[in-house]
């Protein structure tokens, strides 16, 4: 399907809403909309496109990523504390089947000991931390190079098999 190759979902979780006023020291001074302007522009520059959605309810998430299949090629996601515990929000991830990159924008693992675990993360493609907003883009470069290998692969197999 040509549309679901050019398009990412970018998700991201609760209290993100709050950048750019919250625990600055932590997460700095960049507001969600600075972020997603930012990934828009950097999407264009790539030759793909982001639709961007936050939300502080771990279901309306999930029912964003049960939405993505044949609409996006994959998604980036920020699940915020929900990284932590919500197996909720893994297993709609792995139902989605989709290359997922996860981004945190503070470096989880120098903070407090439940934020070093990740439930989300043995599903993803890649893991970004620690690198503030410059990890979204870090991100979507990311998840757009897999696309493109995918793709190669992809059309390498079916050479082979019209060769056979
Ligand atoms: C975060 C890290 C999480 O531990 C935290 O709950 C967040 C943001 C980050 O981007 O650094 O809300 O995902």
């Amino acid at each position: 399907m040509e549309s679901a190759e050019k398009r990412i979902l970018v998700l991201h979780g609760p209290n993100l809403n709050l950048l750019g006023s919250r625990e600055p020291a932590v997460y700095g001074s960049t507001t969600l909309q600075e972020i997603n302007a930012s990934l828009q522009q950097r999407a264009a520059s790539l030759g793909v496109a982001v639709d961007c959605f936050q939300s502080n309810y771990e279901g309306a998430l999930i029912e964003r990523i049960q939405q993505a299949p044949g609409v996006y090629a994959a998604i980036l996601i920020n699940p915020a504390a929900l990284t932590h515990y919500s197996y909720a929000l893994r297993d709609a991830l792995a139902a989605a089947a989709l290359p997922v990159l996860e981004v945190h924008l503070s470096n989880i693992f120098s903070r407090e000991p439940f934020r070093h675990h990740s439930v989300i993360s043995p599903l993803a493609r890649g893991v970004i931390c620690g690198l503030g907003p410059e990890g979204y883009l870090l991100g979507l470069e990311a998840l757009v190079k897999i696309l493109q290998q995918e793709e190669k692969k992809r059309l390498s197999s079916m050479h082979v098999r019209q060769q056979a």
